[in-house]
């Protein structure tokens, strides 16, 4: 009797040559610019429809047409998209237009350097009101469209700066002693637990849907290469950037940790992908999470005070469609 031959090992991930995604939507917040805009570039070489969620037509039609120039075909739509306005969230997310999506990106995020401290006109610190609310709020709303789509995932973007942070669940929006560097690595702590709790939220409630954590390692202007008029690299900048591109990486390659998570059929819902080198740069590889983004406890407050700031629960694999 003769057994059916075993399948084929997944070839090795090369980001060069991506699968074909051609049946699938992705949402990719701020993807007019810098990572979010090479994240759009990349997965519509892959042939799936991307959606720019920005707050800038302007600056989301100049993106889609760098795509269309660089990607042959691209089918690439603009959503207008502002994480700072959380009442207005809904409203998007029904213009959306679409039955099913297969991903959205939380890449859009605000890092200030210099004080005072500023906020949305809803009255949050920006930075964890944009990065952390924008992002929980928006996951709400897309609830029934990725509970729609076969197996749907919720791919945050962390950083590397929110390894060294721990979260204040007493000031989550920073109002007492407020740092911008510190308040950024924490707004990026705050989505990366909200990552891994959805992730075992959906699991608990046998959802279709998986949360991946990614994050870009360094990624640096100076090393990006050129999408005029969205960004030029002068080649001085590009001389006087060289020894930093011993450590870091340019935005094209800081999207690829993120697009592995979104695309690789390989990946897990629960795990944290980042660059390869010291983290900072290189090619994709999962990596073990840090204790402090998977305490359990630490993200259930996170997520009753996440509701409670925004007043929505997402509740994937629970929203019926059309609610
Ligand atoms: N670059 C790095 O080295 C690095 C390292 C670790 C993590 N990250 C993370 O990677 C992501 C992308 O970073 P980046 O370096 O590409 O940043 P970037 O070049 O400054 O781009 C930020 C994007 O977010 C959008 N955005 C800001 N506020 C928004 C709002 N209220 N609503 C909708 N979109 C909004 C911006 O849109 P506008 O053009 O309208 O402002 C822009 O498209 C961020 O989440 C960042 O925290 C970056």
């Amino acid at each position: 009797m003769s057994s059916a031959p075993p399948n084929p090992p997944n070839p090795p991930w090369d980001v060069h040559r991506l699968p074909v995604a051609a049946d699938r939507t992705f949402l990719v917040t701020g993807g007019n610019a810098g990572i979010g805009y090479f994240l759009a570039e990349q997965l519509a070489a892959t042939g799936a429809v991307v959606v720019l969620g920005s707050r800038d037509a302007g600056k989301a039609g100049a993106a889609a047409d760098s795509i269309r120039a660089h990607v042959p075909d691209a089918r690439v739509r603009h959503l207008r998209l502002d994480l700072a306005d959380l009442s207005s969230l809904e409203g998007a997310v029904e213009r959306l237009d679409v039955e099913r999506l297969d991903a959205v990106v939380h890449n859009a995020g605000v890092a200030l350097d210099d004080p005072p401290r500023r906020e949305t006109d809803d009255g949050h610190e920006l930075m964890f009101g944009t990065n952390h609310l924008g992002h929980f709020a928006l996951t709400r709303w897309l609830a029934p469209l990725l509970s729609a789509a076969p197996a749907a995932r919720v791919v945050t973007v962390g950083s590397f700066a929110a390894r060294s942070e721990r979260l204040d669940l007493d000031d989550l929006e920073s109002a007492g002693d407020y740092r911008p560097g510190r308040t950024y690595g924490r707004s990026k702590l705050a989505q990366m637990t909200f990552g891994f709790e959805l992730d075992r939220r959906l699991r608990a409630a046998g959802s279709t849907v998986s949360s991946v954590v990614a994050h870009p390692g360094g990624a640096l202007d100076s090393l990006t290469p050129s999408r005029p008029p969205l960004h030029t690299t002068t080649a001085g900048e590009r001389l006087r950037a060289l020894p930093a591109a011993l450590m870091v990486q340019g935005k094209e390659a800081g999207a690829w940790p993120v697009v592995r998570a979104v695309l690789d059929p390989g990946v897990r819902g629960g795990q944290l992908w980042g660059p390869r080198v010291f983290g900072l740069r290189g090619a994709p590889r999962s990596e073990p999470v840090p204790a402090h983004m998977a305490d359990a406890a630490v993200a259930a407050r996170l997520w009753a005070a996440s509701c409670e700031l925004t007043g929505v629960e997402p509740h994937l694999g629970l929203i019926p469609a059309g609610r």
